[in-house]
């Protein structure tokens, strides 16, 4: 592995001059088909049929390539290029192909195209590695069907129990249980991978999914890290009652309550230095009438920061403050998902910056706001993950783009530092 200053092996640097842009940028576009909107995003769900059909052509087109397919069972999805001593651990590359419900193109889909590109052009360059390389498509990392995300990642990591997600109901009310075995019974013929093996290294190339590359003029980010987060369910329960004749007084309005409880929670995370994320992002009414007072609301509560011991401070005072300004309404909380920050290993960052460095790509390190399956990979193996700008640091949106030169520069940049790792 590269240290600072020490420079890039030859076999690196040709692996990242042998991508593909052209061809890296079709497969983009192709895969935007699979659940494509009319607006120009994509809503992929997480084991859904246009998941499914992504996937099936995914396999197709790694087979195509030459490489192996496999799958586990929380159904992320491995492709393989073997190594010269197929028993070292493997280095992995990837992300994930699921997307928000009104999502755009890139978020996830980068990193598992430039993986498969970076595959192909090692095959190109006649560049064969010692360890095995895969590329894996990891399950549900978006949560916007089922709401706990990186479910793929965290069981593949042994962070979570497969057992644990299968009862979980999608918003659609599908069973997690129920999508999962569609989508492995798609796939019969498939070997099945082990859940959990070790590894030599993860890196995950993504779209910065901020402003910072694009306002700079840089290609390259080395991520340092990743901040904490914290989401939970809230449920408001009061009682419901004729909209016309209950009388103020005495009512127990869940949405009342929960307009209090998001107010109390709004002056708990007010920041000065406008570092603490806060976000209610779902909020649904029951029985959602104009004329029937709301029985019952359930809303999301979305928190990061980079420092874990302010993220445990202030999930500690979340109940106690929820129920007291949400009374005469009863609260309760339900964590979904707690992940706390990360920092990669520095000799990882610093491989990603010498690859970035060697291919005259200009990079600046940066901390990652937004959370990613490294979370969970950094588990097993040192981990290190790449941004590229993405327009006006827009994700989450139909209009999501990056520019084919930094999908390029990106996957150029996981080439090098895929066989920097896997070593020649
Ligand atoms: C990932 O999609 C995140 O919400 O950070
Ligand atoms: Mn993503
Ligand atoms: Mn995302």
């Amino acid at each position: 592995m590269a240290r600072m200053g020490e420079g890039l092996s030859d076999a690196a640097k040709r692996a990242g001059e042998a991508v593909d842009g052209e061809r890296l940028w079709q497969s983009l576009m192709h895969l935007a088909d699979f659940g494509a909107r009319p607006d120009g995003g994509v809503e992929r769900h997480a084991l859904s049929g246009a998941d499914i059909a992504a996937r099936a052509w995914l396999m197709g087109e790694a087979e195509r390539r030459g490489f192996s397919v496999s799958v586990d069972d929380i159904a992320n999805l491995w492709i393989r290029r073997q190594g010269q001593d197929e028993s070292a651990e493997p280095v992995i590359l990837g992300s994930h192909i699921d997307s928000q419900p009104a999502g755009g193109k890139f978020d996830g889909a980068l990193g598992v195209l430039a993986g498969l590109e970076a595959l192909t052009a090692l095959d190109e360059a006649g560049i064969a590695t010692r360890r095995p390389i895969d590329v894996v498509a990891w399950t549900n990392e978006e949560g916007g069907r089922f709401d706990r995300s990186c479910t793929g990642s965290s069981v593949w990591s042994g962070a979570m129990a497969l057992e644990d997600y299968l009862g979980d109901i999608g918003a659609d009310g599908a069973r997690l249980g129920d999508a999962l075995k569609l989508t492995l019974d798609a796939t019969p013929d498939l070997p099945r991978r082990p859940r959990r093996f070790p590894a030599r290294a993860y890196v995950e190339l993504h779209i910065e999914q901020g402003p910072v590359l694009e306002a700079e003029g840089l290609d390259i980010a080395a991520v340092t890290g990743i901040q904490g987060v914290r989401w939970l369910n809230v449920e408001v329960t009061g009682s419901a009652g004729h909209a016309g004749t209950t009388p103020m007084t005495g009512r127990r309005d869940a949405l009342q309550g929960a307009h209090r409880a998001i107010a109390a929670l709004n002056e708990l995370m007010a920041d000065p230095d406008d570092r603490v994320r806060f976000t209610v992002g779902r909020f649904n009414t029951f029985p959602n009438s104009p004329n029937t007072i709301p029985e019952r609301v359930i809303f999301s509560i979305d928190f990061r920061h980079p420092d874990k011991d302010l993220l445990d401070r202030h999930t500690a005072r979340l109940q106690p403050l929820i129920e007291a300004a949400a009374r005469p309404c009863a609260a309760s909380l339900t964590p979904t998902l707690f992940m706390d920050p990360i920092v990669f290993p520095e000799a990882m960052v610093s491989t990603v910056e010498e690859a970035a460095r060697a291919l005259g790509h200009p990079a600046k390190r940066l901390a990652s706001g937004a959370f990613h399956d490294a979370l969970y990979a950094a588990r097993v193996c040192p981990a290190a993950m790449i941004f590229v700008p993405c327009r006006g640091g827009l994700s989450h949106h139909p209009e999501e783009w990056t520019e084919p030169r930094h999908a390029r520069a990106g996957a150029r940049v996981l080439a090098a530092t895929a066989v920097e790792l896997a070593g020649v």
